[in-house]
């Protein structure tokens, strides 16, 4: 029944931006509202999951029945996804920071007049979607989203192999605004491509869960 169709399954969704230190008042971030991410958690959890919802900072209130953990860098995010290890799933939604100051300065980065601007130097962040889909206690079902501004179904097709998850939704960023309440995606698996139409976020999470609890579905025995 629709209603608990994941009672018992556990499940990680990672959803928000990150936030990367430069100094005690500066920072590197990106535009991510959290609202797609959220609206899965809240889907989920709506039918029964057992969801872990590991956050950035967003201004949105925590879905019903949804544990959330706040975290604010990559690094952060990728160390409380580890520690929640296993779970049946893993929704990778957050907008996490490509990269992060190689040191984060103790104290204030001062103008000093006559010298060049200074040289921000930077690290990759590590890729948590493509570490939960290589793990040893790989979540049976690993899904991630993909934002492009072109060539969308060649990019986000070679985009899911690389990063080793099962399906991947990808949207043109270019058509819909990062951060807006519509969403508009491919989504690609091992064996094709389906178009979705354009719809709300809420919408979007119903349909995402409609596909993982028929997954779950047709996985038991
Ligand atoms: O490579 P790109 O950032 O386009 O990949 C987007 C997908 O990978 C999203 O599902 C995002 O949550 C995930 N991701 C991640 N860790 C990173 C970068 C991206 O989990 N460091």
């Amino acid at each position: 029944h629709k209603q608990a169709d994941l009672k018992g399954r556990r499940i990680l969704v990672t959803a928000g931006p990150t936030v990367e230190p430069i100094d005690p008042v500066r920072f590197i971030s990106n535009r991510s509202s959290g609202l797609q991410g959220y609206a899965i958690a809240e889907a989920l959890a709506a039918r029964g999951a057992e969801v872990h919802l590991i956050s950035g900072p967003v201004s949105l209130p925590t879905p019903p029945h949804v544990t959330r953990i706040n975290v604010q860098t990559a690094q952060e995010m990728y160390e409380a996804c580890l520690a929640h290890l296993p779970v049946d799933a893993a929704i990778c939604v957050a907008a996490v920071s490509d990269w992060r100051a190689d040191t984060i300065q103790a104290h204030k980065i001062k103008k000093k007049g006559d010298e060049a601007a200074p040289t921000l130097s930077l690290v990759e962040n590590p890729d948590i979607l493509a570490t939960l889909s290589h793990a040893e206690q790989r979540p049976a079902l690993v899904v991630g989203f993909a934002a492009e501004t072109t060539h969308l179904q060649d990019y986000a097709q070679q985009k899911r192999q690389k990063k080793g998850c099962d399906w991947l939704l990808a949207n043109d960023v270019s058509k819909h605004q990062f951060g807006g309440a519509e969403n508009q995606v491919l989504f690609l698996t091992g064996s094709g491509v389906e178009p979705w139409p354009e719809m709300s976020k809420q919408d979007l999470a119903q349909h995402l869960a409609d596909k993982i609890a028929s997954f779950f579905h047709q996985e038991a025995p």
